[in-house]
């Protein structure tokens, strides 16, 4: 899902994308835009997402304006990536647009254009004027 995201989000000219597995809370700070992914254990987000975000909270880094974006796997009910948009509106005061977009277990050749066409927006919206 995030490499159909990047994929989508790097078809814009001047966009440029990183995809990373792990980010340190300190570079946060340093993109215009954070997506996200993350699947939904025992009705939460994993423990490195959480951390993540406590990090960036106890080392007062501000997201305030960035735009922010989430998806995820799923088996049954899905939370997750709905609880980390939460976070990045209500705590980091992040600029929220989209819903957060799902996939049951794998996603399929359909879902996998979704996350093409979310990165896609997300990259637009960043090219757009303010
Ligand atoms: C121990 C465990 C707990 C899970 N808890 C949930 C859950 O609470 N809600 C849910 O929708 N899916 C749950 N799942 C299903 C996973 O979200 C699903 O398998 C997902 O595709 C995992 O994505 P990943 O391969 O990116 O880690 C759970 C899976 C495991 C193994």
């Amino acid at each position: 899902m995030a490499e159909a995201v990047a994929e989508g989000a790097k078809a814009l000219q001047g966009v440029e994308v990183e995809l990373n597995y792990y980010v340190p809370a300190e570079t946060l700070g340093d993109y215009d835009a954070i997506m996200i992914g993350v699947p939904t254990y025992h009705h939460d987000m994993t423990i490195d997402i959480k951390n993540l975000f406590e990090e960036a909270a106890e080392k007062k880094i501000s997201l305030k304006g960035k735009v922010g974006a989430t998806f995820g796997s799923y088996g049954w009910s899905g939370e997750a990536p709905k609880l980390v948009l939460e976070i990045m509106k209500n705590k980091f005061e992040m600029s929220i647009t989209e819903r957060p977009l799902l996939a049951k277990y794998v996603p399929d050749q359909a879902t996998l254009e979704r996350c093409k066409e979310l990165g896609k927006r997300i990259a637009e919206r960043l090219m757009r004027p303010a």
